[in-house]
């Protein structure tokens, strides 16, 4: 029997399931053939993975199947593949899992001119890696035991995602069971010793592959890769990288020390001598904790207290530079994406190489490892500042549950003096969005009280209050020396939404405040511009802050009311907006994943921010 063997008739454009439309077949692996389809319920992308007819025939076997899937579908994380669905039709079974638009580790190696790799090159992956694995085996114990190169893919913003997650071997040790054949899933070639002989999964199965593929995507080639592989994998001591380019004539034979020692331990045939975990690996690989990108960080560069300073003068520059090309360009600023199509913009960076040192400096800061603890505040308590902010606890960071507020803002210039730098304000009108030299954050061109969410904030302005929000508590020793206030990254924005694909579940009716019926009722609404007709949520501009439900994590305001700022974990510090606003009239605004780009000088009466506190990790020197 063909393992490979799926369902035959599947062209483009067909339907399955009265749901996901197939768009374009995109791969075949070992277990089945991999489509990108359109989700038309949820309208979304996903890549469906059609599973083998010998599977679908076996009621036993399909059931188990469900349960590891079941298993997988709980992994949430930013770097791992989701899982959304075990997909069930009288004509096919398979599993529809996050559409990953980019290429597999497999795949760049293969562009590469020597086709290797250097260790510099994969160290943000790898850190990224290391925190998928140490996340799926430390708080969601499951283990993934197929991991190698072409399961390791690579989104936008170098966000490496770990895909199969746990669903590759099941399927395989599901097709042996229905076909009584020893068919491995993918190959063997990055598998332990342990797994071959079928023992029960460990974590440090995975930790044998993390090195199998760190060494083929350093050599080109997996550890054992001719003759009797099974035999090799049992007994026979690997080689070294460097043993294994020179005798491929690879340019540069060279490795870090640190890297080959920790390749060599991986490989360990007995799991006792193998690193016990991923975080170990990357500690040993010294790589940045909590990178969530491709950064090298220069830990032990001095002057780090004027990193704010540094960093800031950087973005100031870099704005200026902006402003100029935004409003004396000639070119028209860009409302949040285009209105037809999922919002998706040019790129937008904070910092250009202007400010690259600096912001260096910031992310190296950001490495919040735990969670802060607030002196005063009970373990898992809320936190209310001086400004009378409410921040919540979850996983690593503090979360401001409102979106910061007209009052905490104008407090904030009051007492600093800040001068925002020149720039107008882009407002609604009836022709369109249109900068108005007369608008600013108090006068948007629509009422605001204390309490409504501040807009019309570029991102400096907006990290201008996080710093000196930072001043003010730690003189008043309400944080310490080592927390601090700044713009949430893009993936803990993710996270304060949750598990859940938009911002009010677990409620089910969408909740917030969008474009309903009532935005267009105000004066000054674009002229035939598009609302949720069946919707009134009665604020047509902004809401007070808390004027809809919390979500799960008590955080109101995610979806709709003004964008809020957040920051992509990138060398230069992407600025992008997320969460949609009262101006939003397209539902791909309230997706957890969906990220408008806009350059960071850009003052909107639709974009506001919301703080997180954390504390600066990794380094008790500091
Ligand atoms: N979630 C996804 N999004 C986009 N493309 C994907 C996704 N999953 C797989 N692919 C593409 O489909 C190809 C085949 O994937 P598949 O998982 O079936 O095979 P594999 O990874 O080689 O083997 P294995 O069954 O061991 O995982 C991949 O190489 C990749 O290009
Ligand atoms: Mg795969």
């Amino acid at each position: 029997m063909d393992p490979n063997e799926t369902v035959k008739l599947m062209v483009p454009g067909q339907v399955v399931l009265d749901r996901f439309k197939l768009v374009k077949r995109i791969g075949r692996g070992g277990m089945g053939i991999v489509w990108l389809a359109r989700d038309q319920t949820l309208n979304l992308n996903v890549a469906l993975k059609f599973l083998p007819e010998a599977v679908r025939n076996d009621p036993v076997a399909l059931d188990d199947l469900k349960s590891e899937a079941r298993k997988s579908i709980r992994l949430t994380h930013p770097n791992i593949v989701r899982i959304h669905d075990f997909i069930e039709a009288p004509e096919v079974v398979g599993i529809s899992m996050e559409y990953i638009d980019g290429p597999t580790l497999a795949q760049l190696r293969l562009e590469r001119k020597d086709k290797v790799f250097e260790a510099h090159e994969l160290a943000g992956w790898v850190a990224q890696l290391c925190e998928a694995l140490t996340y799926a085996h430390v708080d969601a114990r499951l283990v993934h035991r197929d991991l190698k190169p072409g399961n390791l893919m690579v989104a936008g913003s170098n966000r490496l995602k770990v895909a199969d997650f746990g669903i590759s071997r099941s399927l395989s040790d599901t097709i042996n069971q229905v076909t009584r054949e020893n068919i491995v899933a993918g190959t063997l070639y990055y598998m332990g010793p342990q797994q071959l002989y079928g023992e029960k999964a460990d974590p440090r199965d995975d930790i044998y592959s993390l090195g199998a593929t760190l060494f083929d995507l350093l050599t080109g080639k997996p550890p054992f890769y001719s003759g009797d592989i099974t035999a090799q994998i049992e007994d026979k001591p690997p080689p070294t990288v460097t043993e294994r380019r020179r005798e491929f004539r690879t340019p540069n034979v060279d490795v870090p020390e640190e890297w080959e020692a920790v390749i060599s331990d991986c490989l360990q045939k007995k799991v006792e001598k193998r690193p016990q975990t991923a975080a170990e690996v990357a500690a040993r690989l010294r790589l940045p904790a909590n990178s969530g990108s491709y950064v090298v960080v220069d830990r032990e560069r001095p002057g780090r207290q004027r990193a704010w300073n540094v960093a800031l003068l950087g973005l100031l520059a870099v704005v200026a530079l902006f402003v100029g090309i935004f409003f004396f360009g000639g070119r028209p600023g860009g409302e949040p994406a285009a209105q037809s199509e999922t919002p998706k913009g040019g790129s937008a960076d904070v910092a250009g190489p202007a400010g690259r040192s600096g912001v260096m400096d910031f992310i190296a800061d950001s490495a919040n490892l735990q969670l802060p603890e607030i002196p005063g505040v009970p373990e898992g308590g809320r936190f209310t500042n001086n400004l009378g902010m409410v921040l919540v606890p979850i996983e690593r960071f503090y979360c401001s549950i409102w979106e910061t507020r007209v009052g905490d803002f104008e407090k904030f210039m009051e007492v600093s003096g800040f001068t925002p730098a020149p720039g107008a304000m882009r407002v609604m009108t009836e022709n369109d969005w249109q900068p108005d030299s007369t608008a600013n954050w108090k006068n948007p061109g629509f009422e605001q009280t204390p309490e409504h969410p501040i807009c019309g904030v570029s991102v400096v302005d907006a990290l201008e209050f996080c710093r000196w929000l930072t001043e003010e508590d730690r003189g008043r020793g309400r944080i310490t020396a080592a927390q601090y206030y700044r713009l949430p990254f893009g993936d803990e924005w993710e996270t304060m939404v949750g598990p859940f694909d938009h911002p009010w579940e677990p409620q089910l009716k969408p909740q917030g405040n969008f474009a309903g019926a009532e935005a267009a009722e105000v004066p000054g609404w674009i002229r035939g511009r598009a609302t949720f007709r069946d919707m009134d949520d009665a604020f047509p501009r902004t809401a007070p802050v808390g004027s809809f439900l919390e979500n799960a994590h008590g955080v109101f305001d995610l979806g709709g009311n003004v964008f809020e700022w957040c920051i992509e974990r990138t060398p230069t510090l992407k600025a992008h907006m997320r969460g949609g606003s009262w101006d939003s009239n397209i539902s791909e605004y309230f997706l957890k994943q969906t990220v408008v780009n806009m350059p960071p000088a850009i003052r909107n009466s639709t974009t506001g921010f919301r703080v997180v506190l954390v504390e600066i990790g990794g380094d008790p020197a500091r």
